[in-house]
């Protein structure tokens, strides 16, 4: 269960850490965990980026950078967000390759295959491999960004594609392995424009673009954001291996030319 203890007025008491947070949708997420009182480490790769953006959410969130598909640097950036907050309640494991396009089959290398498979589904594991001591004491969560790209496919993205697969098992293997203590979902989004407000203002998406979804309109970081905190909430007590669709209903659609 969630220790609800030890929170300060703003704060719930509670430390997030959040990977692939420098920008789209780990950005979000930070952001929304913010404001619902956590204190969040934002990680990811790009230091630079990273460290301005924590600067500019303020006081409850901090950096670190990590390549989550390095087991050193994954130990190391737990090992610092245990020094500095002596807690983690939850995980989010956003960070990935998130294009999902590769060659075509017969082009696509091996080193190519193999580092998207490292970042987007090693990486979760060695994150869960290391943070499962600290989730285990607060009885904390995590939760793993796949993607409806796990479940239905275009040409040419077969290495994203297995690794969200590959997620989704992960998680609920997770769940089985890590329980009752911590609990373990995914949230796989459809489409989310995770692109920069400059970017979208200059390239806007189509009226087409959105009218084809059930739900009127593409998703946004927030649309996903708002389910991952719930996952991380004592609302989702009873919740534990399952994988949940954002996708403005585009996976149960029925589409025949
Ligand atoms: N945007 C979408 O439409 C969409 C749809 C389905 C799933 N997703 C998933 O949601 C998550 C976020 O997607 P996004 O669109 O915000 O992606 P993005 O590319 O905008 O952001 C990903 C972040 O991860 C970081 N990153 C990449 N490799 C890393 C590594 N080895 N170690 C640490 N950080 C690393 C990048 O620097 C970047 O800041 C991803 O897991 C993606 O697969 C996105």
């Amino acid at each position: 269960m969630i220790d609800w203890t030890g929170g300060e007025p703003g704060h719930n008491g509670r430390v997030a850490l959040v990977t692939g947070a420098a920008r789209g949708i780990g950005l979000g997420i930070a952001a929304w965990l913010i404001c619902e009182g956590w204190q969040v480490v934002l990680s990811d790769l790009d230091r630079q980026r990273g460290s301005k953006v924590a600067k500019a959410l303020g006081d409850n969130a901090w950096f670190i950078a990590m390549d989550v598909a390095d087991e050193a640097q994954v130990s190391a950036g737990v090992s610092e967000v245990l020094g500095q907050f002596g807690r983690l309640d939850a995980l989010v494991c956003n960070a990935a390759i998130a294009n999902p396009h590769n060659q075509t089959l017969e082009s696509l290398s091996l080193a190519q295959w193999n580092r998207v498979l490292a970042v987007n589904l090693s990486g979760p594991m060695l994150l869960a491999k290391h943070c499962a001591p600290y989730l285990r004491a607060h009885g904390g969560a995590i939760v793993n960004l796949a993607s409806t790209r796990s479940r239905q496919s275009e040409p040419d993205t077969e290495a994203y594609a297995a690794s969200k697969g590959g997620l989704v098992a992960l998680t609920h293997a997770l769940a089985m392995s890590l329980g009752p203590e911590i609990r373990v979902n995914a949230v796989s989004p459809g489409w989310i424009d995770a692109r920069d407000p400059s970017q979208r203002r200059a390239e806007p998406l189509s009226d087409a673009d959105h009218a084809q979804h059930p739900t009127g309109r593409v998703g946004t970081v927030e649309d996903v954001a708002a389910m991952v905190a719930w996952l991380l909430s004592r609302q989702a007590g009873f919740v534990t291996g399952q994988e949940f669709v954002v996708d403005g209903g585009m996976t149960r659609k029925m589409i025949y030319t």
